[in-house]
């Protein structure tokens, strides 16, 4: 799929099983290599930045195989302890293998993770906590090159609850010899769930979930079964889907706990959610209220990554509606977009006002990152008219099946295959079936 049409206006009705979680699924990938053994991960998400893990661990030697929502690896062969750029390039997350890499091997050559999707993304942290758990760090060239013929246990004190410097952390304190304390943790359910399936590999871990994280390796099991998470910023994406669009959704397989800043939020601006048991009840139905100021925070705070479909959502509220990013620098690449389809949205540095209540209308958009892309749809959900959003490549990265799920859903989508020589035009808008491959 190069691009996704949607055509706005329609309520969302009906009931969709949320992934598994991508940011649970890629650093257990990445540690499925300490044991030498084999791991079957269930409920793991067919995503894009899944299949650049697995090609990761390919290159390194192991086997890895996906067949539903199942993947296998094999680490027993694995022989390799660099990462090439190329593959470095594909996928930020693909710094989560150092420390596993690290652990298992002495070693690690890899190069910087690229690009700067959402501002700088430096990984000094995770190089640091390396440090101390013993490892040397030389640069050469554009690449990184770590060694540790023999990782200790130490205590790793983080300046920022960095969710990857933690679990980089985790995976090297793994294969070190004695205890390592890590402090200001990251709180993130995906940390829990990594801290889990540590524990299921024979590593003694406690507190994973809460600051202060103390991990201790031992004799590895040879086999692991796992299942990852749900994936709640997928499940934010499509309570905003609803929230936007407005209609009764049912979304199966979340943890609500793990919502809880979320649902709070869309709770203010009058959404109803009711949980049951394995379900989540949204409905959206009367005028939509602004919230208090949205502040991005490390868990449990609002993820920055629901901030831009939450965006997306306000566009509906009558009134002003104010968020904070403190997370990343650059993290409001949607708004020039949302504004092509009417969104009238002022940033200043890390603030920005939406003013809600406008009228959208369909309009060519730019998926500018992952997240700000899913913004792209919500609001293409609610706006009068077709949208096309352009480069869903980065959509792809976190969101299995995004077109089948909302089109289960009632709204009207159509993945375009390949891109046109000329961009279609607004003209027409509603009108017509586009020619290529239509999931409807
Ligand atoms: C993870 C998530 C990402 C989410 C983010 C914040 C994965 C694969 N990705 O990314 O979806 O948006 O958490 O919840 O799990 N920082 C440093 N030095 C470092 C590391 C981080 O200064 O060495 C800074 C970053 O620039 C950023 C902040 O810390 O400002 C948060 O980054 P971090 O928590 O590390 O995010 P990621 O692990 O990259």
């Amino acid at each position: 799929m190069s691009s996704l049409r949607i055509t706005g206006g329609r309520r969302l009705f009906g009931e969709i099983r949320v992934q598994g979680a991508k940011n649970s699924a890629l650093p257990i990938l990445a540690a499925s290599i300490l044991s030498g053994g084999e791991t079957v991960i269930t409920n793991c998400p067919e995503l894009s930045d899944v299949h650049a893990a697995l090609d990761i661990l390919r290159t390194l030697g192991c086997r890895a195989e996906f067949e539903g929502d199942t993947v296998t690896v094999d680490s027993s062969s694995m022989t390799g302890f660099e990462i090439p750029d190329a593959l470095m390039r594909r996928m930020r997350s693909s710094v989560i293998f150092l420390g596993a890499i690290l652990a298992r091997c002495g070693q690690v050559t890899l190069s910087m993770p690229g690009g700067c999707e959402l501002g700088p993304r430096p990984i000094d942290l995770h190089l640091a906590a390396m440090e101390r758990l013993g490892a040397s760090v030389a640069r050469q060239g554009g690449n990184l090159i770590c060694r540790a013929p023999k990782l200790k246990g130490a205590r790793v004190d983080l300046s920022f609850p960095s969710v990857g410097a933690t679990e980089n952390a985790m995976l090297a304190a793994a294969g070190a010899q004695g205890v390592t304390l890590i402090t200001n943790a990251a709180r993130e359910p995906e940390i829990l769930d990594l801290g889990e399936y540590l524990k299921a590999l024979g590593v003694r871990v406690s507190g994973a979930g809460t600051s202060t994280v103390t991990v201790e390796g031992g004799r590895f099991r040879p086999f692991v079964r796992h299942r990852v998470i749900p994936d709640r910023i997928a499940a934010a994406t499509y309570i905003s889907a609803a929230a936007a669009a407005g209609g009764n959704i049912v979304l199966r397989g979340v943890e609500p706990e793990h919502l809880t800043a979320v649902a709070d939020v869309f709770r203010e601006m009058g959404v109803g959610l009711t949980c049951r048991p394995d379900a989540l009840l949204v409905s959206a139905g009367g005028p939509l209220r602004p919230p208090r100021t949205v502040t991005t925070r490390p868990y449990p705070g609002f993820p920055t990554d629901a901030q831009p479909t939450l965006m997306a959502a306000c566009l509906g509220c009558e009134g002003a509606s104010v968020f904070v990013e403190t997370i990343f620098e650059n993290r409001y690449r949607h708004v020039p977009e949302l504004a092509r389809m009417g969104a009238d949205i002022r940033v200043d540095g890390r603030v920005a006002i939406v003013r809600g209540g406008r009228p959208l209308h369909g309009a060519v958009v730019e998926a500018p990152d992952l997240r700000g892309g899913a913004a792209l749809a919500v609001a293409a959900l609610a706006a009068e008219g077709t949208s096309e959003i352009l480069e869903t490549g980065h959509i792809l990265r976190g969101y299995e099946h995004i077109t089948e799920n909302l089109t289960a859903l009632g709204a009207q989508v159509w993945e375009e295959t390949e891109r046109k020589d000329e961009r279609w035009s607004t003209k027409g808008e509603g009108k017509g079936v586009p020619a290529a491959r239509s999931s409807m």
